[in-house]
This record gives C-alpha cells, structure tokens and sequence, in this order.
C-alpha cells in the first residue's frame, strides 16, 4: 500500500499535537437512543489508542446518518461517546459542536492523549457539498489529519476529502491500512483459485463490479434475485421474481463474454410471497411457476457452491443469496457463511464486502471466523470497482 497510514508519523508529528481523526461511527442506534451495534466503534479503537499512546490529543469527527437541512437531535453522536469510552478506558468529551470557536477551544484544551468527539458532521450543511470554506474550519481542529472512516472513503465529503487539502501530515489510520490491505492483495495478488460470490436484488447494482472482477477471478458465482435477470435472458419463466427488464440484454452480453466463469444457481428456493414460514420449495432454474418467486438460490446450489468455496484460496464475498432477513429464506446465505468460515479454517483468505454480507455473518456468529469483514458496504464495493476512493486519494503517498 502507498498510502502514509500513522505508522510512518515521527514521534515528533504526533506528540502534543492535535490529530484530527475521522471516523465512521455511523451506527445503528436503538429506539431509546443507545448504540444499537458497536462494530464500527470497536474498529476504530486500534488507531485512537495508537495515537494516544504516542501522545496525540484526539479529535474525533463522523457523521451518523443522513440528517437532512441542518441538525437534529436524532441523529446526535453523544450516544457513542460513553461506549467509545468504555471500549478504550478512558474519558471521551463530547463537543456539541461540529466547528467553530467553540469546538476548537475544546480541541485545544486537550492534553497529550486525551481525548473528544465532535458533533455529527452532516449537521452542518456543506459537509456532505465538500464546502471549501467547512473544510478549512475543520482544519482549525487539528494539527494533522488520519483518515480512518473505510466506509466513507468513497465519499468526497468535507471531512473525509476537503479538510486533507489543508492538514499535512494526512494519513491512514489502522482500519484504513487494513481494509486496504485485505481488499489491495485480493485483487493485486490473490492466492489462487480466487472466486468472487456477488448477491443481492439487482443486477443494475453489481454490474460495474462484476465486469471488474471477471478478468482477475478464476469464477463468480451469483446469488440473489439478480439471477432471475439472467435467467430471463436465457429464456427462462421468471414468475413473479424481481427482473430488471432494461438490464436482459446487458446480462445476456455479460454471460456470452464471461462463459464458465460466470456461474449461475442451477436452482431457486421459490415461494408466494415473503413471509416467514411462506410455503417455500425448490424448484429447477427453468421451471419457476408462473404464480411465485426466487427468494434464495436452492439447496443443490447451495451444496455446489459450498463445494466451489471449499476448493478456493481466495473469496470475495458481496451481497446475500436470498431475502436472509426472513426464514426460510436464509439458508442460503447461511450456507455459504458456513463454506466461507470452514475455508479460513483451512488457510483460506475470505473477505466479506461489508453491508448485508456483513450482516449476515455477524448474525450467524461467524464473523470471526472471516479473514476480513470489511466495515464498508459502498466503499468495499466502489473499492472492487476499482475506483478510486477519495479520502484514499487525498492523503499523503509514502
Ligand atoms: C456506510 O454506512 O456505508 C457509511 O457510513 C457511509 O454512509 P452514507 O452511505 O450515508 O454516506
């Protein structure tokens, strides 16, 4: 990786000095207001107690949400603030403020290694617009810059893009370098066989990604409702399965390029409706009834993509196989979570591209059982795109 992440600051550019850190605390917080999941604030604890320990004083800035037109009290980020102390037992001060005089006399009356939390950024309205003139009332909150907010990386946003024009050094932080490590190598040097599993609703969505992937993976199996968007182009009844009409021809060209490397479920667990317990069966790829449809790849696939998982070295995984969310719907998604956790067991890499997949395998208890569980669902994507990233780009090479 070229970026300059905080492991190549001299102590000199760290030491009392204020390090604007930006993060993605962008949480889900529960109906009375608490943190309803910490995952995201746990990974930013690495970084925040790397740069205390080499005696920075740490400002904290992220957004939650998408607050629209100005402040507003549900989407505060005071809630993290007790449990961001917890998690690194210490006290965190929370500044009701996002900018400003105020906030900036509460950077400055930080000392080494101490510790505040800024207002969620997206109450002020040129953060999300890039405002020049905001990006430069954030530099006044810090002496140097770390990005360490992978899942807004994608986001050329005034805290995560405009404030690194003004802040030198500006750097990656731990989470950052790590996301980029495990996302970089898999596609720069994967250990081969290297296949890409891509889920999810619609084609439309996964295109660019795919069309990324296919000439460095040695296969990509697709789940979810995009198959039926094949399948039509194959000719197939698609009952009542989410079809992407304009997007027939696009997937009937993708599979004409891409031949055995593009694998489709040979079969579909159908059902009426989505419900729990709804009157799920499986059915083959061609023989979906008029009257129902696709809402996780079938058991067959399943196994064969279990089966595909197991003899790979490299796994990139993006988006769920079915609507996981309601059972029975999940076993498919579950399935090749289990595949995926067996693998890393056996010297496999796995990578989860963040959002559903992520969530997923959270649910299942078997994150941990991940090479990486990637903290970004947009970012890891547009990453795979091959895009680049604009708070990558905006900090300092080495
Ligand atoms: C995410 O949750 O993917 C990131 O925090 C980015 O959030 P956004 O999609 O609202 O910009």
């Amino acid at each position: 990786m070229n970026t300059r992440t905080i492991r190549d600051l001299s102590p000199a550019e760290v030491q009392g000095k204020r390090a604007l850190v930006r993060v993605d605390f962008n949480v889900p917080l529960t109906e009375d207001g608490q943190v309803g999941d910490d995952t995201r604030i746990r990974a930013a604890v690495p970084t925040i107690q790397a740069l205390r320990k080499a005696g920075a004083r740490v400002v904290l800035c992220s957004h939650l949400g998408r607050p629209k037109g100005g402040p507003d009290p549900k989407y505060t980020l005071a809630p993290v603030a007790p449990r961001l102390a917890e998690l690194l037992g210490a006290s965190v001060t929370f500044v009701p403020h996002v900018v400003g005089a105020d906030a900036e006399a509460a950077t400055r009356a930080l000392t080494d290694g101490q510790v505040c939390l800024l207002e969620n950024s997206r109450f002020e309205k040129g953060e999300e617009k890039n405002d020049p003139a905001l990006a430069e009332a954030y530099a006044k909150l810090g002496d140097l810059y770390v990005n360490d907010a992978f899942g807004a990386a994608h986001r050329a946003h005034a805290t995560t893009e405009g404030v690194a024009r003004h802040l030198r050094p500006a750097v990656a932080g731990l989470l950052m370098e790590k996301e980029l490590d495990y996302l970089g190598s898999a596609l720069e040097k994967p250990k081969r066989p290297f296949i890409a599993i891509l889920g999810g609703s619609k084609i439309s969505g996964k295109i660019d990604v795919i069309e990324a992937l296919l000439p460095k993976v040695d296969g990509i199996l697709i789940g979810g409702a995009m198959a039926c968007t094949f399948y039509k182009a194959m000719g197939f009844e698609t009952g009542k399965s989410l079809v992407e009409a304009d997007r027939v021809e696009m997937a009937a060209d993708l599979m004409e390029r891409a031949g055995f490397r593009l694998t489709l479920p040979h079969d579909a667990t159908v059902a009426p409706a989505i419900a729990e317990g709804a009157k799920a069966h499986a059915v083959k790829r061609d023989a979906i009834p008029a009257d129902e449809a696709m809402l996780d790849i079938g058991p067959d696939s399943a196994t064969s993509y279990a089966r595909a998982i197991a003899s790979a070295k490299t796994i990139v995984w993006n988006g769920p196989m079915g609507v996981f969310e309601t059972q029975p719907f999940d076993a498919g998604t579950a399935a090749v979570a289990k595949a995926m956790a067996e693998a890393t067991a056996k010297g496999a890499t796995t990578i989860i591209g963040g959002g559903d997949s992520a969530a997923a395998v959270e649910e299942a208890g078997l994150a941990a059982r991940m090479s990486h569980v990637s903290t970004g669902g947009g970012a890891s994507l547009e990453f795979l795109e091959g895009k680049v990233l604009p708070g990558v780009a905006a900090l300092d090479r080495k």
